[in-house]
């Protein structure tokens, strides 16, 4: 089928309130429900790429299955969606995104279940916060129901396409990264009018490979993520983690793991840590920065504060100032501690360095619930335990796959 045949083709509605997510249900398993966009045209590959994988030595997010989910958007509209092999973008030099950083991407994940069952995790959540992270970077997109009818399609074809790529072992999944870019030649500081979606997967490990022991914290308290109001940081576009990086290698040049981040107006209150939404326990209550702006609004984070209500745990969302964290870790009040991302999932963190001193979490990692959390989501993602939110979208892999398939 020509791709102009495809008959798809999404228009900017300005007129749709895009800031409220609240209505979004979450989706059961997708042999229940058909999706009501039929299957994108698909260019195969002609050679896999497969048999190249080491699958016992993935990392993190440096292999790329075979094929990718495109879409443009030129003329106010976008169009032409389509899966086609995984490949380099031809892009001029002078493409908006490379100088003024219009592009916004996102990150879910597909697991192998035992049962035969492909699991995505929550990705009607990445799609609205993929749609909030266009909105902010003035980036035209279609209606947030729309994108992720259209998210989940291709992610379910991708799959079905790739399913071989997607890995068996325990902790490693299928990550779908969503990314849109835009790609008018202009040197003009204004938003761009064309745009490239693409939506590619990549069989992944572990993000962090010592989570037994935790990690290790350095408190930032010179440069800032985001700035506190009115900045990106509840946006997933490259500028966050561009001012990331530097803080990130001299944590690690001075032996520490990740970055703490402090508000941006005061370097006062704790936001972030790393690219992970932060958790503490003290005195048996777990607490947790609010959203507010500057803050990544975590898929995982809200899976964990879900599951804590669940367990009759309650989660205080509210500003903590460093010093509250330092006076707890000084009087050993500070039990635990565990940053929620989607590629770690839920990551303890050891001891933390702050202004010339290095305070140990009270409990060694991980700390109970820390590990009650991380065997409860991974239970679920993986079909283990009963998704009693709904949270997967289940899709049957076309054969049962081994890691032989891998060989
Ligand atoms: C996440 O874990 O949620 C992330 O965004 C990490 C990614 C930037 C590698």
């Amino acid at each position: 089928m020509a791709l102009e045949e495809t008959g798809i083709i999404y228009t900017f509605d300005k007129a749709r309130n895009y800031t409220d997510n609240t209505a979004f249900q979450p989706i059961a398993c997708l042999e229940n429900q058909p999706m009501p966009y039929s299957d994108l045209p698909v260019t195969p590959v002609t050679q896999s790429r497969l048999s190249q994988v080491d699958f016992d030595n993935l990392g993190f997010g440096s292999i790329f299955s075979d094929h990718m989910f495109s879409m443009v958007y030129e003329n106010g509209a976008w169009q032409n969606p389509q899966i086609m092999p995984y490949q380099a973008l031809a892009l001029e030099p002078g493409v908006a995104m490379l100088h003024y950083g219009q592009t916004v991407f996102d990150g879910y994940k597909a697991f192998r279940g035992e049962d035969g069952q492909a699991r995505i995790f929550r990705p009607e959540r990445n799609a609205a916060r993929l749609h909030d992270s266009c909105q902010r970077l003035c980036i035209p997109i279609m209606p947030v129901d729309e994108l992720t009818e259209l998210m989940i399609q291709a992610t379910r074809q991708l799959i079905e396409l790739d399913h071989a790529w997607m890995p068996s072992a325990w902790g490693h999944s299928l990550y779908i990264r969503p990314l849109i870019i835009a790609t008018e030649a202009t040197l003009e500081v204004r938003a761009a009018t064309s745009y490239r979606f693409i939506i590619m997967t990549s069989p992944v490990g572990s993000y962090f490979t010592n989570l037994q022991q935790g990690v290790s914290l350095r408190v930032e308290d010179r440069y800032t993520r985001a700035a506190s109001i009115g900045g990106l940081g509840a946006a997933k576009t490259a500028a966050n983690y561009a001012a990331s990086l530097l803080p990130g290698a001299q944590s690690r040049a001075q032996g520490f793991d990740q970055v703490l981040w402090l508000d941006g107006n005061e370097h006062r209150y704790v936001e972030e840590v790393g690219a992970m939404n932060i958790f503490f326990k003290i005195d048996g209550r777990v607490i947790t920065p609010p959203l507010g702006g500057s803050i990544l609004p975590g898929v995982v984070r809200d899976s964990a504060i879900t599951l804590l209500h669940d367990w009759g745990i309650p989660v205080e969302q509210r500003r903590i100032a460093i010093d509250e964290v330092v006076d707890a870790l000084q009087a050993g009040a500070l039990e635990e501690m565990f940053g929620a991302g989607t590629a770690a999932v839920i990551c303890p963190v050891s001891s933390i360095g702050y202004r010339d001193e290095v305070y140990r979490v009270a409990s060694a990692p991980p700390g109970k619930l820390t590990l009650r959390l991380y065997d409860e989501l991974t239970g679920i993602q993986y079909g283990r335990i009963e998704d009693s939110h709904d949270w997967n979208i289940c899709l049957p892999l076309p054969q049962p796959a081994t890691d032989d398939d891998a060989s």
